[in-house]
Parts: structure tokens; sequence; C-alpha cells
């Protein structure tokens, strides 16, 4: 009898957890009793569908692409794998299951029971959050077009298309709370989330590194290391929200925003990983002797500290302004809070606590105390080099074990940036102030110049051979799903 009970009680738990596939759109909130929300859904699909097409990326949009598609948000089993082309992918509405008596985790209403539906006072606030991070999507899709024709392997071109789906997903996810709870407004939002192209002059997206091109390989990999890294921290912000659908809905990308990451991790380790084994073959003892580890065709270890070097500083503009009132004003407000905010051990509000921020004080780089209400852009920032680490730590145990000696870093903040604090002056990666002339002189140390452009350039040759890789990235450890060495991920003729 009580087994019984149980198992019914499990299966309810289930049916709230699985994906309902009978509509169009793919949904565990039920949206075939939700009729109005469909429909407009329903209308915003060809348009998505467009854009895909427009923008989505080139070619290959016949080829089957053995892709991962979410079939339940139980984090224990969420996913199957199969053979898809691309434009029949299933992109659905998934959200987390409803947390119970979920409350408010930080701000002015901390403790109170987390709102279902969106508090009219920070409506427009709610609004702005929800369409800059949905701009974001759609951008990298954009981004990322053109790499398909280059890529190294049909694991690597699996992986891109596996992120641009997903990507595509992670916009329809903010379509649906702006169609859903924002009535007309939200729905031109959804529409012009569509409408703006990434790098466009006249309607670019609306974020700085969003609108950057993503040229080669290496790129792509720094993009999904550092730039969807800055994504896991505004989701995990966002996962904190006082508004509920919001926190559910950044809860369940998570779980497909760390396969980004795992993208540009293991790409990174990849190709430093190759770099290693070719200059150990070659006899090669100094890793900054460019022009013979080049002549191995595969890419020296400085150019990938001048990469990291610009994609981490692109990422930490996407933080704002380290001193900030609107992040002041979305934390007291219950709808943006802090990394593992219900992890903290504070009172949650900061009216009275103060959190150190690097500033320019009389030309020197010091750390000043600020009210740490206003300070959460910093902090956040802070949390988000810390996670940046992890990878480095990897990146130079390779270097380390294959004996040599030479260390990836992380600039100094003032270093190349384009927003907050630094913004008007130059510093050198260690953080050293320089002149605009010094600056101008030795940019090209620190920063991809042409000539780094074009030598990764003559080495993105595609490589569609099955279980072959190109001559500067090594082959992964696993293969995705546990699949061999040999396996096709992506069957380019059909
Ligand atoms: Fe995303
Ligand atoms: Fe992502």
């Amino acid at each position: 009898m009580t087994e019984n009970v149980s198992n019914v009680s499990k299966e309810h738990a289930m049916n709230i957890m699985n994906v309902d596939y009978s509509t169009k759109i793919p949904n565990n909130v039920n949206l075939s009793e939700d009729r109005q929300v469909l429909k407009a859904l329903e209308g915003w699909h060809p348009g998505y569908m467009n854009w895909w097409g427009d923008m989505g990326p080139e070619g290959f949009q016949q080829s089957l692409v053995y892709l991962r598609t979410a079939y339940s948000v139980d984090p224990r089993g969420w996913a199957k794998f199969d053979y898809v082309k691309m434009p029949d992918y299933r992109w659905g509405i998934l959200l987390a299951p409803q947390e119970e008596n979920r409350v408010i985790p930080f701000g002015e209403h901390f403790g109170e029971p987390a709102w279902q539906e969106v508090p009219g006072e920070h409506r427009a606030m709610l609004r702005r959050l929800i369409v800059i991070q949905g701009d974001t999507e759609p951008a990298s899709v954009e981004q990322q077009r053109h790499l398909g024709k280059t890529a190294p392997s049909l694991y690597d071109l699996r992986n891109l298309f596996q992120v641009n789906v997903e990507e595509g997903r992670h916009l329809w996810a903010m379509v649906y709370l702006l169609q859903k709870y924002f009535g007309r407004d939200g729905r031109e939002e959804a529409d012009d989330l569509l409408r703006r192209r990434s790098g466009d002059a006249d309607s670019p997206r609306m974020l700085g590194a969003f609108n950057e091109a993503t040229p080669d390989w290496l790129s792509f990999f720094m993009f999904t290391y550092f730039t969807d890294r800055d994504g896991k921290m505004q989701l995990h912000s966002l996962a904190q929200s006082g508004f509920d659908p919001l926190s559910r809905t950044c809860r369940f990308m998570l779980t497909e925003e760390a396969h980004h990451m795992f993208v540009g991790e293991t790409g990174i380790s990849r190709v430093v990983q190759r770099t290693c084994e070719a200059m150990k073959a070659a006899g090669i003892s100094d890793p900054s002797d460019v022009a013979r580890v080049r002549a191995l065709g595969v890419v020296d270890l400085p150019t990938i500290q001048k990469k990291l070097n610009l994609h981490y500083t692109l990422s930490l503009d996407l933080f704002g302004s380290e001193v900030s009132t609107n992040a002041a004003n979305a934390f007291n407000a219950g709808i943006k809070g802090r990394f593992h905010e219900t992890q903290i051990k504070d009172d949650h509000r900061l009216q009275n606590s103060t959190y150190p921020v690097l500033k320019l004080v009389n030309g020197e780089i010091k750390r000043v105390d600020e009210p740490a209400l206003t300070a959460l852009n910093m902090r956040l920032r802070d949390d988000y080099t810390q996670d940046c680490i992890k990878g480095l730590l990897r990146w130079n145990k390779i270097i380390s074990t294959a004996g040599y000696d030479f260390k990836l870093t992380l600039p100094n903040v003032a270093f190349h940036r384009q927003i907050g604090e630094f913004k008007d002056i130059h510093a050198t990666p260690d953080g050293v102030l320089i002149d605009d002339a010094t600056w101008n002189k030795r940019k090209g140390e620190w920063l991809p110049s042409t000539d780094d452009g074009d030598f990764i350039a003559s080495l993105m040759i595609p490589v569609t051979g099955v279980g072959e890789f190109a001559s500067w990235i090594s082959p992964p450890k696993v293969g995705i799903d546990n699949k061999p060495g040999d396996f096709e991920y992506v069957k380019i003729e059909t």
C-alpha cells in the first residue's frame, strides 16, 4: 500500500518534469492549456525559423548531426542523443521544477514568498534584464555561423552545432517569459530579438562582446570558455531571482550551459596539448620561439596567451561598471541576486556592508571600500575570475607536464578595458599603467595582431574524415555520449 502511494507520487513528479512533445513547441509548462501564450509562440515560430535559416550555421542544414535534446528537466538524466537535422531540432520551453514554498532569498523582500507573476513596480527592470540576456543567445549563433566550414573534426563540428541549437533554445526560453508575462511590449521585444544582428552597424546586438567577430576555432574555444562563463554567472544571479519563472528558466539553462564551457575548456586543453607534443617531438625547448613552433603547424603558446587576453577582457566588460546603482536596484528589488546567494552567510540585504572595489586613485590602481550594494557587479566579476582560474590551472598542468617553463595567466583587470574604471587608461597585462604611445607601440605583444590572425586562419583547414583531426588540435579523451573515436558525429552527405 505504502509502496503504491510512493509510486504514484513519483510518477506525478516525473510527469511534471517530462516534456510534452504533443504541441508544436515542446514544453513542460502546460502550453496546451495556455492557449494565448501558445498562440503567441506559434506566431513567433516562423520568424525564428527564418532567422535560423539566415543567421544560423552556414551550410550543414541538411546534415544529420548527433545532438542531444532535452526530454526532461531531471538533472540525473535529462537528455537523449540522436541524429537530427538542425532545422528539425525540437526547440522547447523548459523550466526547472517549481520549488515548494520558495522565498525571495535577498533584497528588500527577503523571506517573502517568491513571485509567480511580475511585480508591477519592478516590471520595466525585469523586462530589461530578460531582454539583455535574451539578446546574447542568438548573437553568439550569429558570431559562430561561419565556423562549420573550417571545423578541425566532425567531433568539434558536432559540438559547435550543439552549442548553437542550445543558444537557440535559450532564446526561446527568454521569449517565453516575455510573451507570457509582459503582454504587448513583451511580444514586441520578442520580435526585436530576431531583428538585431551581431556586428550590424544599424542594429547591433546590445552588448559589446556579442558584436565581435569569432573568426576562427581558437576564438570559438576562448568564447565558450570565457564569454559563455559570463553567461553562467549572469544566469546564476538570475536563478536567484524572486520572480520564480525566471529563476526556474535560468536553473535549467545552466545545465545546458555547462556543456558550452566544457567545449571551451577541453578545446583549449587540446590545442595546448597538441602544441606541447609537437614542440617536444621537434626538440624545441623554448616555447617562445614562435617562428619554429608555427612551422610545425600548431599554435604557439604566446599566441594562445594573446587570444586569452582578448576574450577574457571582452568578457570582463560584460559585467558592466564596477560601481552601479542599477545593480543595487536590481538586488534591492529582489530581481537579481549574487552568485550562490543562498549559500552566502550574511543578511542578504547588504544595507550596511562594504565590498573592496579596484579603482583608479591618483593614477594608481587601488582597492577602495564601496557600499556592497553598488559594488555587486564587481563582486560578480571577482567570482567570475575565480571560476576562470580553474581552466588555467588545467592548461598549465599540461604545459608543465610536457616539461615546458611557460604559464598562461589572466591579465590584470585594468588591461584592455572598454567599460568601467579603467576604460580611459592603458595598462600592461601586469597592471602597469602606460601612456597612449607605449600602448600603441606594444599592444601587438599582448593582443592578437593581424599577423597572428592570418597565421591562425592558415591553420583553419576543414577536416571531415571520420575520426580525423586537424594538425593543431589533439583528439578528445572521451567521445560525446561515450562514443568511440571513429564515430561519425555529423553525416555531412545526406
Ligand atoms: Fe545561452
Ligand atoms: Fe552558452
